[in-house]
């Protein structure tokens, strides 16, 4: 997606009164100093400046002048950048009470305002314990081989084409997260819900306009779609009294009583959570590997010595194989750290918060930089340079944050290490594959992307 395009999205999203009034108002109260920055222009402060350069490089300038806690005026909202781990620690975990998620409404209404993303309290914490309960290693474990037979499939339909890596990325990770959250019931409505996610998401990333025609209107149109899918599958389980494990079964989970609404909000968004993060992360490794051959060396070797093993009866890979693959591990985490394809994430300071000596006011967003954490020289030596074997160490504490930290950090981390190494077993070993076109520009949507989504070559190996 172009700069413009992204720009004019996130202003659409962002402005808002409310904002505006809270800047006003929390002028009068400030005894300690707000954090060092400039706010630009009024209203439009300095989203113009972030989206005419690379984001990045705008945050890492930022960071530059005016160090690890600074504020800016952004998206129509006056806000704080943090990108110290300590501060990380405080916003996520320690002081979390205090900095409550923060959406754009027209997202909100879109993935479901009942959905885990927008809450704290015992709300949140009770859909959390469901979501986590089907995605804990435990419960994963059982479907690994139904994702390597989903991880095969794709590799074959590949072969000898020229795909679109992000593209068939996320058809691996939507049907993988289909198969997670909705288990066997997924395959019967898989063409129905994906054609209805493909125009939910053209109008998550759209003007949010509700009028008849815009991609917005589509969008809501296709969501309301998928509730009344999920309300069928819902039902068709109720009268069956059938108790699954996948996420669905969890949800339905009699003791917790949540109604048919509020399943499907989260259903639909967690499957959304799922998809394109992951897509995005594998499309990034399949770019770092083809451009380090020794690393994809490697990594081949690691797998092949699984495969090996693997001579004789059960053809399979096991959730113990996948927790024996170390130098493959490391290549994800260090593709998590140099992409880092969440750059930040939002909170809102829900009170006035001291905040190392600065205050930070009531309504203002603070902003956490993942991407900046992850490219500091001072957490990482070389933060440019693609080298897996800096995990063999540990990252020290709030340093290494992928799937964020705290009460919100990411509970489907497990599934996405899994399904990740699942499709690098097959396409390591049996394939070989080569970049077509340019490959050097990043595109930056909701998630940073290699150029044109990574159009490659797949072959099978020799
Ligand atoms: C490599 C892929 C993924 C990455 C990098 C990722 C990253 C993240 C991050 C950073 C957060 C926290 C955001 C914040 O604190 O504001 C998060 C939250 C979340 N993720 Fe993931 N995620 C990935 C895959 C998945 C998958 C596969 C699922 C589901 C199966 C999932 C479900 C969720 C949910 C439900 C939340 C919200 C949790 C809450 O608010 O309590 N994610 N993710
Ligand atoms: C399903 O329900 C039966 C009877 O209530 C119970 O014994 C069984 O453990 C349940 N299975 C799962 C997977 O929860
Ligand atoms: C999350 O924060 C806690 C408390 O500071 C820390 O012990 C833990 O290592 C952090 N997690 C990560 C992934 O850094």
């Amino acid at each position: 997606m172009e700069f413009a395009t992204v720009f004019c999205l996130i202003i659409s999203l962002f402005i808002s009164v409310p904002c505006l009034l809270k800047f006003l108002t929390s002028a009068g109260r400030r005894r300690l100093p707000l954090p060092p920055g400039s706010m630009g222009w009024p209203y439009i402060g300095e989203t113009f400046q972030l989206y005419s350069q690379n984001p990045n490089v705008f945050f890492a300038s930022k960071v530059k002048k005016y160090g690890s806690i600074l504020k800016t005026h952004i998206l129509g909202c006056p806000c704080v950048m943090i990108s110290s781990p300590e501060a990380a620690k405080h916003v996520l975990v320690t002081r979390a009470h205090l900095f409550k998620p923060t959406f754009p409404a027209s997202k909100e209404r879109m993935l479901g305002t009942q959905a885990i993303f927008f809450h704290q309290g015992d709300y949140h914490a009770k859909l959390r314990r469901m979501v986590l309960r089907a995605f804990m290693p435990e419960s994963i474990k059982n479907i690994v081989s139904d994702i390597e037979s989903i991880a095969v499939g794709s590799l074959e339909s590949w072969e000898g084409q020229l795909v679109n890596t992000f593209q068939e990325m996320k058809t691996y990770a939507f049907n993988v997260a289909l198969l997670s959250v909705l288990g066997k019931d997924g395959v019967l409505y898989r063409e129905e819900l994906k054609s209805c996610y493909y125009i939910l998401e053209k109008g998550y990333n759209s003007m949010p306009i509700n009028l008849p025609g815009t991609l917005f209107h589509k969008s809501m149109k296709a969501r309301k779609e998928l509730a009344q899918i999920l309300g069928k599958i819902i039902s068709v389980r109720r009268e069956m009294k059938n108790n699954h494990t996948d996420l669905l079964g969890s949800f339905m989970g009699d003791k917790e009583g949540l109604t048919d609404e509020q399943i499907a909000d989260n259903v639909i968004g967690v499957i959304f959570a799922a998809r394109d993060t992951t897509a995005s992360v594998l499309t990034w490794i399949v770019k770092y590997l083809a451009e380090n051959p020794s690393v994809l060396q490697l990594v081949a070797e690691e797998q092949d010595a699984i495969r090996k093993e693997k001579c004789g009866v059960e053809k399979v890979l096991t959730w113990a194989d996948t927790k024996n693959m170390p130098i493959t591990s490391r290549v994800i985490q260090e593709t998590l750290r140099v992409a880092s394809i969440l750059s930040f994430t939002f909170r809102e300071a829900v009170e006035d918060v001291e905040f190392e000596g600065y205050l930070i006011p009531k309504g203002w967003k603070v902003l956490p930089l993942f991407r900046n954490i992850h490219h500091s020289p001072d957490n990482f030596p070389e933060p440019e340079k693609f080298d897996p074997s800096r995990f063999e160490v540990s990252p020290k504490p709030n340093t290494f944050l992928p799937f964020g930290n705290g009460t919100h950090s990411c509970p489907g981390n497990e599934l996405a290490k899994l399904e990740i190494l699942v499709l690098l077993h097959h396409l390591t070993t049996k394939y070989r594959w080569s970049m077509v076109g340019p490959h050097s520009g990043i595109q930056y949507g909701p998630f940073a992307l290699p150029q044109n989504g990574l159009p490659i070559r797949l072959s099978l190996k020799k």
